[in-house]
């Protein structure tokens, strides 16, 4: 028989922004039903059931090795009894019966189905639940009243629903950084979110825009709105204002994880034959020809629409902007906890406020960020927490 494989020993931090975690990892068999529980609590507005879901899911994703056994996880943090009564069943029999009949039931796929529909939480979808209401269909067939977010979520569903690639994410990257810099030469572009993450697809794509002149970024948003509308590339837009100076309940502590930069949520128009436009020699991803030789993709549309997030901001708080819209969402949970928790600090998209101190700290590189709150750098790749 072969000798027993020995576990290596790891050192597990029990915060998420003291790990690296990469986007890639061996134990997705487990964190994928770990997070099924995750979104289910969240469905139901349990956000401490769901965070500890989720904080389970990402000590394993930052293990470097298969888990194959209980007694691999006796000296991990974070897993609760709950989590560790799941991880057995897979281990013992494959799957997860709280699992599998969470994935199936109806309830769970109506939240999937609703919550999908982009401009919908889970608090509306769970009111239509409660009507009887289980799908985009649905909502279009009894007449729902519906936002004007709602209203493009349901027009556009199957696309904005369709992940969004890379090479997707660098054409819109272009079209932004045309835009921007139209309406503002010297302004500075960064992709953030889960593709400077590393990911291969994402549900959107993020941007932080800023320039070095402080206050040249005042009033950004519209300017670049009005010349993506003027080109026709949007479908949809929702611009917020920078609220951030008129705030009264101190800049480092904003409401939830929502900050006040100038913003917007869009939808993008975006173009197939610009995304494939590179690539004519490679097989194309469309099936559909026509018979006058163009190609035709998404069911018989020349374009398709895609989720965008812009955010401005000024330049003396940019590197708190990029480590806040870098992600992930638990990675930004767990240093916000770090700071509070651990450092007596208060971090927020905007700025790092020192309690002890009185003051606060200045930074102008994500590294400096990290080391102010006394935690080792992670680079984005290693932030998939
Ligand atoms: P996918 O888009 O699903 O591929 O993943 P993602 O990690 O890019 O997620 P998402 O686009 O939802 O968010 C990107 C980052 O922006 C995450 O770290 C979020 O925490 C952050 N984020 C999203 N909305 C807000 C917000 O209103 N305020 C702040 N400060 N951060 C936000
Ligand atoms: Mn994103
Ligand atoms: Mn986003």
């Amino acid at each position: 028989p072969k000798p027993t494989e020995v576990t290596p020993a790891v050192i597990m931090k029990s915060y998420a922004c003291q790990r690296r975690t990469p986007l890639k990892h061996h134990n997705s068999f487990l964190t994928e039903a770990l997070e099924i529980l995750a979104e289910n609590a969240e469905f139901s507005e349990n956000e401490g059931r769901s965070v500890a879901f989720r904080r389970s899911a990402s000590v394993l994703k930052a293990l470097p090795y298969v888990v194959r056994a209980m007694n691999e996880l006796k000296d991990l943090p974070c897993l609760g009894e709950h989590s560790l009564r799941v991880i057995k069943e897979i281990l013992e029999d494959g799957t997860s019966s709280e699992v599998e009949s969470t994935r199936q039931s109806e309830q769970f796929q109506a939240m999937k189905a609703l919550t999908g529909v982009f401009g919908v939480g889970a608090r509306t979808a769970d009111r239509w639940f409660r009507e009887g209401l289980r799908s985009p269909e649905d909502l279009i067939r009894t007449g729902q009243k519906l936002n004007h977010a709602q209203q493009a979520g349901v027009q556009y569903y199957t696309d904005l629903n369709t992940p969004v690639t890379e090479k997707e994410a660098m054409v819109i990257s272009d079209i932004v950084e045309k835009a921007v810099k139209a309406v503002l030469p010297g302004a500075i572009i960064t992709l953030t979110g889960g593709f400077r993450r590393g990911k291969e697809v994402g549900h959107d794509v993020d941007f932080l825009i800023t320039h070095p002149e402080e206050g040249a970024e005042e009033r950004l948003m519209p300017k670049i709105v009005n010349w993506l509308e003027d080109q026709g590339l949007l479908l949809y837009q929702k611009t917020t204002r920078n609220s951030y100076l008129e705030s009264k309940d101190g800049p480092a502590r904003p409401p939830s994880n929502m900050d006040r930069f100038e913003r917007c949520f869009s939808i993008f128009k975006l173009e197939q034959a610009q995304v494939n436009s590179d690539t004519r020699l490679e097989a194309s991803s469309c099936n559909f020809g026509t018979t006058d030789g163009t190609q035709e993709c998404h069911s018989g549309s020349s374009w398709r629409a895609v989720r965008v997030d812009l955010v401005v901001s000024p330049y003396s708080q940019f590197a708190f902007a990029t480590l806040g819209w870098t992600g992930s969402k638990l990675f930004e949970r767990e240093l916000r906890r770090w700071a509070g928790q651990e450092k007596g600090m208060s971090l927020s998209s905007h700025a790092l406020y020192d309690s002890k101190q009185q003051r606060y700290l200045h930074a102008i590189s994500e590294e400096d960020i990290f080391a102010h709150l006394g935690l080792e750098y992670i680079p984005p790749s290693e932030r998939n927490a």
